[in-house]
């Protein structure tokens, strides 16, 4: 942005050098006047001096009046505007004084202002956004677990559909333990800058044991598994985290996709980089969704909303943020998704 720094404006020096030059015309035409008149030495003295002090008072009430078109007007108009955003009101413009070509530092503070401004009633959207998905996906379960204590306490439930609610009430609480806990975990990630439980470790391990826990789910969906993974390979990085990446991707994988589809695990490492994809026969992701899928809460295939809570994904980038790592996403709707993640891998001493 081009801020006008001009030191002697040349309008300026033009005005004043006209009006001197016409008083200064006047006092000596004056002057003449007097002396042809043959008015006394004291009016003489008195006259001019009455006449330049009239002068002032006209320059100082013109300088006055630029002060207060140039800074006290705009100033006002900020102190006005800054008092709204103080009450919450996110929604004032102040418009800069000058024209784009001629923009002084006062415009300039104007025009950061009103960005901060934007940028604050974002965030306070985002916040009530929050606000409002946490108390949406809190209400399911709750309201499960009230009918079902409802029906509980009537008496009249068989043995059998006893066993049934209680099973009911157990899953509406665990769905709500990991809500909460997902929110805490990403709360807490948000506000991390960098990781110091880093350390250097085998993934290839952490991937078949994350492996190992989806087997059941598997088996019961007929969903075949193919792991290519190497023996060993070597990143640094907060293995508790990773854990989390991992069992996000393949929970997904085994979630979206049908019953007897195949999911995919390839892990390659170079002296660099290490790369793991988690490739599925599942839905795919549309293409509109796709900007979206990283979003808190978001959950692009409604069908299978009452599983998960759309943080999943957040919590993976989030993490894959502060291990300096990277994810790709390359999805074909009605035929599947890979996520390819790539981690720096860890610098052997040798
Ligand atoms: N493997 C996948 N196949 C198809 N869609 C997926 C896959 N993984 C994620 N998605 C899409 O991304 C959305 C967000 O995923 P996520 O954050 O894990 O939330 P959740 O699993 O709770 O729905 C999902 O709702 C889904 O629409
Ligand atoms: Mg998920």
């Amino acid at each position: 942005m081009k801020v006008r720094k001009n030191l002697f404006p040349p309008s300026v020096f033009a005005i004043y050098l006209g009006i001197l030059l016409f008083m200064s015309g006047i006092h000596t035409g004056l002057l003449v006047f007097m002396n042809k008149a043959g008015w006394s030495e004291l009016a003489q003295t008195i006259v001019p001096m009455v006449y330049w002090g009239i002068v002032a008072v006209g320059l100082t009430l013109f300088t006055r009046g630029k002060i207060r078109c140039t800074y006290e007007e705009p100033l006002h108009r900020m102190a006005e505007a800054t008092r709204k955003v103080s009450e919450g009101d996110f929604s004032v413009y102040v418009p800069t004084i000058h024209t784009a070509d001629k923009l002084d530092y006062l415009d300039v503070m104007i025009m950061d202002f009103n960005k901060m401004v934007e940028e604050l009633g974002s965030i306070e959207t985002l916040k009530t956004d929050f606000v409002s998905n946490v108390s949406h996906e809190m209400k399911t379960p709750v309201a499960v677990i009230k009918n079902y204590a409802q029906l509980l306490q009537t008496g009249k439930a068989s043995e059998a559909q006893e066993k049934e609610y209680a099973k009911g009430i157990e899953d509406a609480a665990s769905k709500l333990s990991s809500l909460i806990s997902n929110i805490l975990r990403l709360n807490k990630l948000e506000h991390q800058k960098i990781t110091s439980e880093a350390e250097a470790y085998d993934v290839c391990r952490q991937l078949c044991e994350s492996v190992f826990l989806f087997e059941e789910a598997m088996e019961e969906k007929e969903i075949a598994l193919e792991a290519d993974i190497e023996d060993k390979a070597m990143i640094e990085a907060d293995a508790d985290l990773m854990e989390l990446v991992w069992n996000n991707l393949l929970s997904n994988a085994v979630k979206f996709t049908k019953r007897g589809g195949a999911i995919t695990i390839r892990q390659t490492s170079d002296e660099h980089h290490v790369r793991v994809s988690v490739s599925d026969t599942g839905c795919g992701i549309a293409k509109e969704s796709m900007n979206h899928i990283f979003e808190k809460f978001y959950q692009g295939d409604t069908s299978h909303a009452t599983e998960g809570n759309g943080l999943g994904l957040a919590l993976v980038k989030r993490v894959l943020e502060l291990m300096d790592g990277e994810i790709q996403i390359t999805s074909e709707e009605g035929e599947g998704s890979t996520f390819l993640v790539t981690l720096p891998a860890a610098q052997t001493g040798d």
